[in-house]
């Protein structure tokens, strides 16, 4: 029994070696081959009973030996392994802290939405609500309910985007269907502005584009005038353009508003003598707008003996365009971050 215990020593200690216990597994493999309840140490002890009492403590103690001796050994190649896999799990995850970071780009507003911005601002600190409307729209709302019935010129299909061929359903051309949306929904006195994209079978080329952006205004109250459009327009245009920026008004026809005026913005390149930016007219056109006209009050449940009000319709666009000093349209669609960049 003395060989069977050395030679057990002998060759676990072998075993435990790094080159055939490379990992925490295989050591517990071995852990289990010699020290287990069926191991081989167990086993020679389970025959101990077969030895004469002189011979019993003497191998007895030299069984202890050898537990020890495997347990330590055991325990010494545990930690080595641990250490070791700590060390590599370490140089896996070493972080180099002077390699450059990777540099974020961080964006900013949308020119356009930066002038809408300015806008909304204005417009708000006079205490208008913001509206939001849908750009797929009934022909009732775009047109009929502004007072453009059957057979008015901007219905034709070659103005215009119909979903169905009995032109009943489309994309918005104007801002306008939600000064109907907001008399129907919305308790008197109303004072909103709604911007959003409007659509129209344009051609694109420096000054348009299919889709474009309007801001709708609208006030209804008693005893609204004309004076009020121009008092709250002529307000708007100094805060966006500086104190003083002349103004001017001019006849007009919308179909929803009577009378009809188009407002244009003295040329802040030239101060009104005229150059290439205002095409030598010293005025830029900025805005449609008018006086609503009393059928189309009449047709939303508005009584126009007693209420008045005015609307008008600004191009986001061109508003951005005089805002930033932007010559060409296309510019502010193409998204190029060259262009955007400068805002
Ligand atoms: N909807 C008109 C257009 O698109 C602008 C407008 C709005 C005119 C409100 C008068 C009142 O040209």
């Amino acid at each position: 029994m003395k060989e069977k215990l050395e030679q057990i020593r002998r060759e676990a200690l072998e075993a435990f070696d790094p080159a055939s216990a490379a990992t925490v597994q295989d050591l517990e493999a071995l852990r289990v081959k010699y020290l287990g309840k069926k191991g081989e140490l167990t086993n020679v002890l389970k025959m101990m009973g077969k030895l004469s009492a002189e011979e019993r403590p003497v191998i007895g103690q030299m069984a202890n030996e050898v537990r020890e001796a495997l347990t330590a050994a055991l325990e010494e190649r545990r930690k080595a392994l641990a250490a070791a896999a700590l060390d590599h799990r370490l140089a896996a995850e070493a972080v180099d802290v002077t390699i450059p970071g990777k540099q974020h780009h961080l964006g900013h507003r949308h020119p356009m939405y930066i002038a809408l911005d300015e806008l909304k601002d204005i417009f708000v600190g006079m205490g208008f609500t913001v509206l939001d409307g849908p750009e797929v729209e009934l022909a009732e709302y775009n047109f009929d309910k502004l007072n453009a019935g059957e057979g008015h010129p901007s219905r034709d299909w070659s103005d215009t985007f119909y979903f169905d061929t009995d032109s009943r359903v489309m994309l918005r051309s104007q801002t306008s269907p939600m000064q109907v949306r907001a008399m129907e929904t919305m308790e008197l006195p109303i004072r909103i502005i709604a911007p959003g994209r409007v659509y129209r079978k344009d051609e694109v080329d420096a000054t348009h584009s299919p889709m474009f952006h309007q801001v709708e205004g609208m006030v209804i109250d008693k005893g609204v005038t004309m004076a009020d459009l121009k008092g709250t327009l002529n307000t708007v245009v100094e805060q966006l353009y500086g104190k003083g920026t002349k103004t001017r008004f001019r006849p007009h026809h919308f179909p929803f508003t009577e009378p009809s005026c188009e407002m244009d913005v003295q040329c802040h390149k030239c101060g009104g003598v005229g150059c290439a930016t205002c095409k030598g007219e010293g005025w830029i056109e900025m805005l449609g707008a008018g006086m609503i006209h009393p059928k189309v009050l009449k047709m939303a449940g508005i009584d126009p003996e007693v209420y008045s009000g005015w609307a008008f319709g600004i191009g986001l666009e061109r508003t951005a365009m005089r805002r930033f000093k932007i010559a060409d349209l296309r510019l502010i669609f193409e998204n190029d971050e060259r262009f955007l960049e400068q805002f």
